[in-house]
């Protein structure tokens, strides 16, 4: 019953121009790693949170998840993938036969979502990922910008996290997809490569990642509007 989620939090943030990584800037009094892990701590059937932090981080050990006792940290790697591994590393599946993966960039998700992702994925038995369908027109656009075609709306979705699989399963896909040279950008993706089924869990587009500076006061606004509401 119990789950643990990994946290990819290694990277730079060369996206969001800020003087420390993105994860470690503060929205109203917490840092943004931290109110991405409370999030997951609050739901009741995640037990324990594994952190993938960069080997060169200098600022995990001043925010209030050092020392946390359902918190333990590992080193990341050069991309997302690589962290995501390094944490999947650092799970006996025995113990937590599934996983979700969550962006540590993505401090808003809303707790009901990430039940909605587990009941869905125990009910299955297949894995998956939160995710909500695209609202706008999509074109496909050449090298120069000329609209080559408009794309059919209905069948996309924008991929969040969490995404939730078993332990050993995405392991073993990524460490594949790896040694194959497959570019993975998500858990899911990993998982398609080996050709497994993973289920679209419809989630609020609430849960932004946070990825340039205009967003941090997109998500400040989504924060105190969610504690408004409760
Ligand atoms: N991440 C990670 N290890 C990496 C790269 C990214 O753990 N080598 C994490 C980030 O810390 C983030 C999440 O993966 O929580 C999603 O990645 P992204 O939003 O792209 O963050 P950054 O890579 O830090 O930002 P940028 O691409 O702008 O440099
Ligand atoms: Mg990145």
């Amino acid at each position: 019953k119990a789950l643990v989620a990994i946290v990819p939090a290694a990277g730079v943030g060369k996206r969001m121009l800020s003087a420390c990584p993105k994860q470690y800037l503060q929205l109203d009094g917490l840092t943004i790693l931290e109110h991405t892990v409370n999030r997951l701590l609050s739901v009741a059937d995640i037990q324990h949170v594994v952190i993938a932090i960069s080997p060169q981080d200098g600022y995990f050990n001043d925010t209030g998840l050092a020392g946390h006792p359902d918190v333990t940290t590992v080193f990341g790697g050069k991309e997302r993938v690589d962290s995501v591994l390094a944490g999947l590393k650092a799970i006996d599946s025995s113990r937590y036969p599934w996983v979700l993966v969550h962006d540590a960039a993505r401090p808003c998700v809303p707790g009901q979502d990430i039940n909605a992702l587990i009941n869905r994925c125990r009910e299955s038995g297949d894995g998956g990922l939160l995710a909500y369908p695209v609202r706008d027109t999509m074109k496909r656009g050449d090298a120069s910008d000329q609209v080559l075609e408009t794309v059919e709306r209905e069948a996309l979705w924008h991929a969040l996290t969490p995404q939730m699989y078993p332990a050993a399963e995405l392991k073993a896909a990524i460490e594949k997809a790896l040694e194959d040279n497959i570019q993975i950008t998500d858990e899911s993706s990993a998982m398609e490569y080996v050709n497994r089924t993973s289920i679209l869990v419809a989630g609020s587009s609430e849960n932004l990642k946070i990825t340039r500076p205009d967003d941090l006061a997109m998500a400040e606004f989504i924060l105190l509007r969610q504690q408004a509401n409760g």
